[in-house]
């Protein structure tokens, strides 16, 4: 495995690379989602790339970016086992050049759910991505379930600004007791811990009340509401049910939508998410 820390380094090492290519971008802190992802680049590709880098434009002031949790040794390590080719691990000069200034906005998708608490951070995403992706050029990007707002943006980039990437979007991978793996775990207490998995109980309420077939929306919403407000420890920052498209809230389920919410507890917020048919 190559360990490339600039663009044109990245530049020569894809170029040796046999296709098709399958790239997957992280921020590091590499657990077993990350992985899930990695195995499928592997398996559906010729070659695997895969990014680490804290990216600081989707970081808003006063978020986590300096506590973000770091082990590059330790990431490398994991790469190598899933079978990364090539490794991006710039820092920050690397990726953005000095007097960078240009963008991508993602409209009203990033204005919405995660982009209401976090403005800005789908444009840092956007902007990220549509880099890595002219530097890496692959066939086909993996994202995670997981962040479900993140994955509907990087269909409708890619869509918009004719990258020509197959997007790949892989299932959540998750604890025994449901809670959904995510580096910002390693922050909470024993007691947050535990008491965690009241988002996959709330989207599980959700899920079955579909499935007997409620399709008004805002009691879908109501459901994730009471689940959450039963846990002391945590405190709901939104519930959503909202068309897969435009991500805008539904009042009947009718369509293809994206049941999410965001929690804070003490130490750390969280966000889950499932998608309804
Ligand atoms: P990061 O949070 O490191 O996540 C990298 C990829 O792993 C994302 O596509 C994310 O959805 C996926 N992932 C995280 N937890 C997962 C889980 N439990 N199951 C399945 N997949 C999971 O998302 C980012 O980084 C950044 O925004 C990035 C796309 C790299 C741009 O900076």
């Amino acid at each position: 495995m190559e360990v490339v820390r600039d663009r044109s380094a990245l530049r020569i090492a894809r170029a040796d690379l046999p296709g098709p290519v399958g790239f997957v971008p992280t921020l590091g802190a590499i657990h077993a989602g990350h992985e899930s992802l990695l195995r499928r680049a592997r398996d559906e590709n010729a070659s695997v790339v895969a990014s680490l880098f804290v990216n600081p434009l989707q970081f808003r002031p006063g978020e986590d970016f300096e506590r973000y949790p770091r082990d590059e040794p330790g990431d490398l390590e994991r790469f190598a086992a899933a079978g990364a080719d090539v490794v991006f691990a710039p820092d920050v000069s690397a990726v953005y050049p000095s007097g960078f200034t240009t963008s991508v906005d993602v409209g009203p998708l990033g204005a919405v759910l995660e982009g209401s608490v976090r403005p800005g951070h789908f444009r840092g995403v956007a902007t990220v991505v549509t880099i890595l992706f002219g530097l890496v050029r692959p066939d086909r990007a993996y994202f995670g379930q997981k962040d479900g707002q993140q994955a509907i943006i990087v269909e409708r980039l890619v869509r918009d600004l004719a990258l020509f990437v197959e997007v790949v979007v892989c299932p959540t991978v998750r604890e025994p007791d449901g809670l959904a793996l995510s580096s910002r775990n390693v922050h909470l207490t024993p007691e947050e811990r535990r008491a965690a998995p009241v988002l996959v109980r709330a989207l599980s309420r959700v899920d079955e009340a579909y499935r007997s077939g409620e399709r008004d929306a805002e009691r879908l919403r109501q459901l994730i509401r009471e689940e959450i407000a039963s846990e002391p420890l945590a405190s709901l920052e939104y519930a959503s049910v909202a068309d897969r498209e435009t991500l805008q809230e539904l009042q009947v389920v009718d369509r293809g939508a994206l049941v999410s919410l965001a929690v804070r507890f003490p130490s750390t917020r969280l966000i889950d998410c499932l998608p309804l048919a």
